[in-house]
């Protein structure tokens, strides 16, 4: 699939832009702060309904308006969906389809896939836990649309069942009798919702692992070994040693619902005395290591370049091929379902290597956007069409 134009109005520092894209490779060039990234971070929002460099809308709507729209037409198998998102922070946004009427932003995802290559990229290996949790389920909702709705059920549950463990700390403090009952419902929307998420990243890391090692040998000089390993709250909650998780890898969801509640069960006093909910995917982490040892805290500033490069090739490879052995995320994409790749200001971070090898692998997508300052900074294999970004103007230089 590609992009083949991309409108904004009143987002980022856009009151209005056009640009059209053709297949292949586009760099989009330009002095800093003339608004590239603003270009490609509106295209990923259409694919994740989420913007790569802040957690929430606001930012992302122009100063002083309230309502951005990103409108993009998709073409896959030669048939184009004009996609259009509208963004309204602090309300629900609203989508359309080819110029239906408005419905759920939610609605869209699945109609563009992007993987997205930016310096904020680091933090997944640097950071905290948060920034690895939002990799993994940015990718499953790519994957399988559907899980957005499993994602939003428990955020919403997890909200409300905080709201209660408050509730009960403050009543327990007041020494006025905390309702039980109330949390026991809780307890259990939170384990048949949260099974889900953990399953389904559990299942994600088990198919990224494979392509994640091969892409780190490849971007790297071949030294050590990466490794992904889904690390549960459960582990800790239910007193399991490090080599033994409390749920065996590809445990369905019923085991893990069990254990949840188990978990929840031995916690509940601590939960109450402290308001916060202690168990569950929001307090899951995707441990990565190089050989032996934990990458974030051990691994240079290179390797961890590596590391990051080394997830996004390997969500790339999923959303390419699906997932060979089950095969149940390529079941429903049919064809040309390849993402558009996006690498915004990476190359200038990069040594030479990593650059070359990276260039060279995704030189041949169906799509491939680069954002840089200066066209020195797009590597040979990248050479092809050029779109000059300046003050908020775009204009086709080749
Ligand atoms: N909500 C907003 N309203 C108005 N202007 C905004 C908004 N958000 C960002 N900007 C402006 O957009 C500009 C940044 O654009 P962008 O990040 O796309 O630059 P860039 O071309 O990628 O630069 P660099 O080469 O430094 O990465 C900044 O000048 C910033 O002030
Ligand atoms: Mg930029």
């Amino acid at each position: 699939m590609y992009v083949a134009h991309l409108s904004l109005t009143d987002f980022r520092s856009y009151p209005q832009v056009e640009l059209p894209l053709d297949p292949g490779i586009t760099a989009l060039v330009g002095p800093n702060g003339q608004g590239k990234t603003n270009l490609v971070e509106a295209i990923g929002y259409v694919a994740t309904l989420g913007s790569h460099r802040v957690p929430s809308d606001a930012a992302l709507v122009r100063a002083g308006t309230n309502r951005a729209v990103v409108r993009a037409k998709v073409v896959r198998e030669e048939r184009a969906t004009l996609v259009e998102v509208e963004i309204t922070p602090g309300k629900a946004n609203r989508a359309r389809i080819n110029g239906g009427s408005p419905g759920r932003a939610r609605d869209v995802l699945g109609i563009l896939r992007t993987v997205l290559f930016a310096p904020e990229d680091l933090a997944l290996v640097k950071g905290d836990p948060d920034g690895r949790r939002r990799f993994l389920d940015d990718l499953l909702v790519q994957l399988t649309p559907r899980i957005a709705g499993v994602l939003s059920d428990y955020e919403r549950v997890l909200r409300q069942r905080s709201a209660l463990l408050k509730s009960a700390a403050a009543a327990t403090r007041a020494r006025s009798g905390a309702d039980l009952r109330t949390l026991d419902v809780w307890d259990a929307k939170l384990a048949q919702t949260g099974a889900q998420v953990v399953v389904a990243r559990q299942a994600l890391v088990a198919a990224l692992r494979p392509r994640a090692a091969e892409a780190y040998h490849q971007v790297s000089a071949g030294q050590g070994e990466l490794g992904l390993t889904y690390r549960s709250s459960l582990d800790a909650a239910l007193g399991q040693a490090d080599d033994e998780p409390a749920v065996a890898p590809g445990a369905g969801v019923e085991v893990v619902e069990a254990r949840l509640l188990e978990a929840m069960g031995r916690l509940r006093s601590k939960e109450i005395e402290r308001g916060v909910c202690l168990v569950g995917p929001h307090r899951d982490d995707l441990h990565l290591t190089l050989g032996d040892l934990p990458a974030k805290g051990y691994a240079s500033h290179g390797e961890s370049w590596s590391v990051a490069l080394a997830l996004r090739l390997a969500s790339y490879a999923l959303l390419t091929h699906g997932v060979d052995d089950a095969g149940a995320w390529a079941a429903d994409w049919g064809p040309d379902g390849e993402p558009v790749l996006i690498l915004d200001d990476v190359f200038a971070e990069l040594d030479t290597r990593r650059r070359e090898r990276l260039a060279e692998l995704v030189a041949p997508a169906r799509q491939v956007l680069v954002t840089a300052a200066v066209p020195q900074d797009v590597p040979e294999p990248l050479a092809g069409a050029r779109v000059d970004v300046m003050a908020g103007e775009v204009a086709r230089a080749r």
